[in-house]
């Protein structure tokens, strides 16, 4: 089975992206054949600031966070252009309403974000980066399974017109982490300002999870757990009994909501800890980075070029 998966470098990976993507693709090497990739040519579409730089660093945190080059198929977007051609092919067998239908492009835009046509047609190469590779599943948060059902609709119509060529992707979105909350409890997202990120001073981290928005109880009162954005964040590092635990300190009171958000910060910074210490390690060894990710481009190349040859054959590009 192969799982497949892509991350914009556009700024500091948070936990949202690490529930709702890193963590199921890492888990994922155990027993798929896995391809991760940094999407810059996406990152574009947004701005694409110090493009160079925040690929590396990307780059730098997937390993540090478990990506494994000898597990995963491992590379760089533009490293691979063919993903390029086959987004103008798939371009002509996607209708316009498709794309003004796309959630992220409207809630951009919503948002003041002013579009560009790459905001526009995102998920077509989208859809590109996904079929270029026979991909089977797509782990995402569950913001990113329109995009895939995008994917599958492109694929549909280009299959109807020439037979069997593209394999059609699944989403895959873990239940108990489709939306992770951010400090404000709307989704967490780089462009909503509201992250806790995963690499960061332990201060600085420890002043944003401060800020976690909380309800006003009195310190000795049972306080509610469920929508709790403490709780609803701490229960993704927690598991069994020390889950219990804290939903018994909630229900006893006593305890404020300063010291759940101290429990917090400690349970994320000790839960990163290793992958803070391989961080360093790829920090200080650069060349070997990219020594990493010029495999990952062979290897991709390797799967991408006889899919984009079948392509050009029956769409005719080839004569
Ligand atoms: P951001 O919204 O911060 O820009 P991206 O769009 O780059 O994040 O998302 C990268 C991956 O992380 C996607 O698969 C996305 O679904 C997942 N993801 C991002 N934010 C969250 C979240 N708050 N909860 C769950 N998954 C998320
Ligand atoms: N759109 C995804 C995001 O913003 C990133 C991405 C690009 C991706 N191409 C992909 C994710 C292909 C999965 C598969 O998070």
């Amino acid at each position: 089975m192969r799982v497949f998966t892509g991350i914009q470098p556009s700024g500091d990976l948070h936990i949202g992206n690490y529930f709702g993507s890193i963590k199921q693709m890492v888990d994922a090497q155990k027993n798929s054949d896995t391809f991760a990739f940094i999407a810059n040519y996406h990152a574009m579409s947004s701005g694409g600031k110090e493009l160079s730089k925040l690929t590396m660093q990307c780059a730098t945190d997937f390993l540090a966070l478990g990506i494994d080059p000898n597990k995963s198929t491992f590379w760089i977007q533009s490293d691979v252009k063919e993903v390029l051609e086959l987004y103008w092919v798939l371009s002509s067998f996607t209708p316009m309403g498709l794309l003004e239908r796309a959630h992220s492009f409207k809630d951009k835009t919503a948002k003041g974000i002013s579009a560009n046509h790459s905001l526009f047609s995102y998920p077509v190469l989208m859809a590109a980066d996904i079929l270029l590779f026979g991909s089977e599943v797509i782990p995402v948060g569950k913001d990113q399974i329109q995009h895939v059902e995008i994917a599958r609709d492109i694929a549909t119509k280009f299959n109807n017109q020439y037979g069997d060529i593209l394999v059609m992707p699944e989403f895959c979105v873990q239940e108990e982490v489709q939306t992770v909350p951010g400090i404000d409890g709307q989704k967490m997202s780089k462009s909503y300002g509201n992250t806790v990120n995963i690499f960061g001073e332990e201060k600085n981290q420890m002043k944003v999870i401060k800020k976690i928005v909380t309800q006003n109880v009195p310190m000795e009162d049972p306080k509610e757990f469920k929508d709790c954005n403490v709780y609803n964040m701490a229960k993704l590092f927690l598991q069994g009994n020390e889950l219990i635990d804290l939903q018994e300190r909630y229900k006893k009171g006593g305890e404020g909501h300063g010291h759940f958000k101290m429990y917090l910060g400690e349970v994320i910074w000790e839960y990163f800890r290793e992958f803070r210490d391989k961080r360093e390690y790829y920090e200080k060894n650069q060349d070997e980075v990219r020594e990493i990710l010029n495999m990952g481009a062979s290897k991709a190349k390797e799967v991408a070029m006889p899919m984009i040859e079948k392509v050009r054959s029956v769409t005719g590009i080839t004569y």
